[in-house]
């Protein structure tokens, strides 16, 4: 058994899809474990471009079975859409997909709300998805959800009945309109009817994989500064990010997840509100301009700045990373000097992350490095010799900043576009 965890050590997208996707071809399960569809993964390979949100991004590799944990919250919809999406492109799910009837579902009120309450505070607000994850978490954890089990049970309407009452009232007092029951009914009825043949219990699927020769190759959404505990809170995302996630979303003992793949982008982006120390805000700078990605989910634009090396390497200590992927290499090229952070300061004296809050994390000043470019585009190279010397130095720095290697670079977005050393 192997069992290998794949983690994003910043705000997210740090190109998770992209590295699960080359992966897969050694993995016998590939698994989503947190979060929900506020994800947005991209993939390039023979299939095509896909934008995947809940479907773990190994499932194109033929050998590989999906799994979507209890600790994934869905949206139906999404996820019946993204099936489809997936066979139309021959790449068909069936018989290799199963979804855990653990996994709590994404009623209608949970994205009216997720709504509701961002407007409500306005300028403070957290800059979600919009996808209904903050309150159907909430409603998993104060005993108030509804998971694919209630409609094998036949406790679905009662359930849902006993809930439209509570968020009405909400929803009504916050100036919105009230949902009718037997429309909500009979919608997610239609959606248990097209979910349930994925529908499977994982546990003795995942134990007889870990007493056998099985690889595992879990999937993180988000990134490791969004999560609920150790992330920016509050603005982060509601689950938790980090690998230990992975034991609870998908009942895999801690003990099993020895191999833990960084995912770490050559500069750093951040989408919706909460601290950057390294954004940078001129917006005619050519950095802004080559650093500048549209939201794979929300495509919103995402707030760039420099490598943040005191984040990558509280991402590799808390999550136990053992080997990196550096994302996007290809993207400095040209820039004629590159700066990273290697530290902070708060009135002259060093702090570390943690010795923060968010909005501490905010006004923390940036001790930066000022690195030497490169011109040549790289997108080409197969190997690290073929990189120019400064390039391998950025990589060797950020080796050295936190002791994990680094064993592929991305140069370029699609599957091939990788250098594995
Ligand atoms: P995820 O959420 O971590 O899977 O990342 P996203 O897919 O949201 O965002 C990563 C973006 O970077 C996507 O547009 C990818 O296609 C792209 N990407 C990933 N790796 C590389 C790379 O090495 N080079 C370039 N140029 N693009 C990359
Ligand atoms: P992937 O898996 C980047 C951010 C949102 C917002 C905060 C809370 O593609 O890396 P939520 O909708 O989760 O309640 O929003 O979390 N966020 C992400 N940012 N990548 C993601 O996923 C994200 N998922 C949530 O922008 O700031
Ligand atoms: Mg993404």
């Amino acid at each position: 058994m192997t069992v290998i965890a794949v983690i994003g050590s910043q705000w997210g997208d740090e190109g998770k899809g992209k590295v699960v996707d080359f992966l897969a071809e050694r993995a016998d399960y590939v698994a989503r474990f947190n979060g929900g569809n506020n994800a947005g993964h991209t993939v390039i390979n023979e299939f095509g471009t896909f934008k995947i949100h809940l479907v773990p991004s190994g499932v194109f590799a033929r050998n590989a079975t999906g799994l979507i944990g209890g600790g994934v919250v869905i949206d139906p919809a999404v996820l019946i859409e993204e099936i489809e999406m997936l066979n139309k492109a021959g790449v068909n799910v069936d018989g290799r997909l199963w979804v855990s009837p653990r996994s709590h579902i994404i009623m209608p009120y949970h994205k009216i709300l997720d709504g509701l309450y961002e407007e409500a505070k306005g300028a403070g607000a957290t800059g979600t998805t919009r996808r209904g994850i903050g309150p159907v978490f909430a409603d998993k954890v104060s005993y108030n959800g509804i998971r694919w089990t209630d409609f094998a049970s036949d406790m679905f309407e009662q359930r849902l009945q006993m809930q439209l009452e509570l968020k009405n009232k909400i929803i009504v007092a916050l100036g919105s309109e009230a949902l009718k029951f037997e429309s909500v009914r009979d919608e997610y009825r239609g959606y248990y009817a097209k979910v349930k043949p994925y529908l499977k219990e994982l546990f003795s699927l995942v134990q007889d994989g870990l007493k056998t020769n099985k690889t595992f190759l879990l999937e993180q959404a988000m990134g490791t500064f969004l999560d609920t505990d150790w992330g920016t809170y509050p603005f982060v995302t509601a689950s938790t990010t980090i690998p230990s996630a992975a034991s609870a979303g998908l009942g895999i003992p801690p003990k099993y997840i020895q191999n833990v793949v960084g995912v770490t982008k050559a500069y750093t982006t951040r989408v919706g509100a909460g601290p950057l120390p390294t954004e940078i805000r001129d917006t005619k700078s050519a950095e802004y301009e080559q650093f500048g990605e549209v939201a794979a989910t929300t495509g919103r634009i995402r707030r760039v700045g420099w490598l943040d090396l005191e984040i990558v390497r509280t991402a590799a200590e808390l999550s136990g990373m053992t080997e990196m992927c550096l994302t996007k290499l290809d993207v400095l090229s040209s820039l004629k000097e590159v700066q990273v952070c290697v530290g902070y300061k708060v009135n002259g004296q060093s702090v570390r992350y943690m010795d923060v809050d968010a909005y501490g994390l905010d006004k923390v000043e940036c001790v930066y490095q000022t690195v030497p470019g490169w011109s040549e585009d790289i997108s080409k190279a197969k190997s690290f010799e073929e990189l120019p010397v400064n390039a391998q130095k950025y990589v060797k720095m950020i080796e050295d900043a936190t002791g994990v290697p680094v064993k592929w670079i991305g140069v370029g977005p699609a599957r091939g576009e990788t250098i594995r050393r």
